[in-house]
């Protein structure tokens, strides 16, 4: 809706709106813009400031009170600074001083409609993220767990450090996502860094971010994890695989809440709650000489172990319907049946994978089910009932040794992930930084008794 008196400037106007191929409608006063904008408000109402029953500033706040969303843009042949800074105060989109073009004016129309497309796509990630996290959200019925959520409730609301212990697959990054949740800080920023994924020479910038030319290809600035997270909460997932010299530089960053970017001198003061999981026993890699005491120390003010999924009582089974169901409705088939006998061989299953491998299995019984007959444990935990026997001892001649069925364990993960380097090394339960190590070496030997490619990065475990 145009607002102007000036006849000539308001044909201008309509003509240039409905170039851009908008509807638009125009009218000469303020008495007029309001009679219209009840019967059939428009999204963006440009106005004049000074017209002849009243003032294009109050029309701006009316407009806006009533509905926020709507965009006006003020116009005027008498601007000052503080009538635009007024303008832009009561909500205004834009501001223009007459006289302007009209390729200034689409200029301006171009920006509101882009700004409109990124709160709309903004909204949507939030609903999708809100999902996602109703998908991943915690669920329980084990007294076991039961006591891990009572301590989860009882720290989250605090800003204490919280160290979650367990094994890989056990749902850590769950827990440490309800405690961010549950937390004060839920409207905050929610950072992780995984400590395992990251290459060690990286990681410091990752934290604490680093000034253009701080190192090669430091090509420009860039905010660390830390500097992300102020105000809000950081997750230092697989926090054990960090090296020792840059665990003194974390422990006085959560002692002191201050760091330097790499390559920088300011300091930067931050306000951040930090989170942390292992999958190793932090005690003891402390004892080994492989962790810092006092940053541990400083770290498990509040421990958390997860049980291994084997460990909670009535959990399988409780579990796995939850993620048939899951399952069932996002792939859009029907829930499988399980037997019952299935249902007592799957709680006895030693699941060293825990719910990350319950979770996988379901899955795929959800996708291979047909609807006639009920799953069996075979049907869901794969390769494992062995009347045939086990795999990995069988597919060799005689009894291999540890380092042989390191590398078919290995081989075969890869297989199954597709040769997904993270998941294959979720699955076996080590981090892939070792999984990448591994394969280097099994390269190793390999090169040396063939002249395969001596690539950086191997995709696959050389047949040989
Ligand atoms: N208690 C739980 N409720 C729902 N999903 C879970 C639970 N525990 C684990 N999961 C799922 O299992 C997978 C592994 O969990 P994750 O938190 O990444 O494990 P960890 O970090 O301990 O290796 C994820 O897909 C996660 O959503
Ligand atoms: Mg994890």
């Amino acid at each position: 809706m145009v607002v102007e008196d000036d006849p000539i400037v308001r044909r201008l106007l309509v003509s240039a709106f409905q170039k851009m191929g908008l509807s638009v409608l125009a009218v000469s006063n303020c008495s007029q813009a309001r009679e219209e904008q009840q019967k059939e408000p428009a999204d963006l109402i440009i106005t004049d400031l000074q017209l002849p029953d009243g003032n294009g500033m109050e029309l701006l706040q009316q407009f806006k009170q009533a509905n926020k969303a709507v965009e006006v843009i003020i116009m005027t042949g008498f601007g000052t600074i503080e009538s635009a800074v007024e303008a832009m105060k009561n909500g205004a989109s834009n501001y223009l001083l007459k006289p302007f073009t009209s390729s200034q004016l689409e200029l301006a129309v171009n920006l509101l409609s882009e700004q409109k497309e990124l709160r709309k796509q903004n909204t949507y990630l939030k609903s999708q993220l809100a999902e996602q996290s109703d998908a991943s959200s915690l669920l329980l019925c084990s007294t076991e767990m039961q006591q891990v959520l009572k301590l989860v409730l009882q720290v989250a609301p605090t800003d204490a450090t919280v160290l979650i212990e367990g094994e890989s697959g056990t749902g850590k990054e769950v827990i440490a996502r309800t405690l961010y949740e549950k937390s004060l800080r839920r409207e905050k920023p929610y950072i992780k860094v995984n400590c395992a994924a990251v290459p060690e020479n990286l990681l410091e910038s990752e934290f604490f971010g680093h000034e253009k030319g701080a190192f090669t290809g430091a090509t420009a600035r860039r905010e660390g994890r830390f500097e992300l997270a102020n105000g809000g909460t950081l997750l230092l997932d697989e926090i054990t695989e960090i090296s020792l010299p840059l665990q003194a530089k974390l422990l006085r960053v959560l002692q002191e809440q201050e760091f330097e970017r790499v390559g920088g001198n300011r300091t930067i003061r931050i306000d951040v709650r930090i989170l942390a999981t292992t999958n190793r026993n932090l005690a003891e890699a402390v004892k080994a000489g492989q962790f810092r005491q006092d940053l541990y120390y400083r770290l498990n003010v509040v421990p958390i172990r997860v049980p291994r999924l084997s460990e909670r009582k009535g959990e399988v089974e409780y579990l796995l319907g939850k993620f048939l169901d899951r399952f069932a409705k996002q792939h859009n088939k029907p829930v499988p049946k399980i037997s019952s006998i299935a249902l007592d061989q799957l709680a006895r299953y030693s699941w060293p994978g825990n719910v990350r491998e319950l979770r996988n299995y379901a899955e795929r019984a959800v996708i291979l089910s047909t609807q006639e007959t009920e799953l069996t444990y075979g049907d869901i935990v794969p390769f494992s009932t062995s009347s045939a026997g086990d795999p990995i001892l069988d597919s060799g001649t005689g009894f291999p040794t540890l380092a042989e069925v390191e590398k078919r364990l290995i081989s075969l993960a890869l297989k199954k992930t597709s040769g997904n380097r993270n998941e294959a090394a979720d699955l076996i339960g080590i981090n892939v930084r070792t999984l990448r190590n591994k394969l280097k070496e099994y390269q190793g030997q390999s090169a040396t008794d063939s002249d395969a490619d001596a690539d950086d990065e191997p995709q696959e475990i050389p047949s040989k």
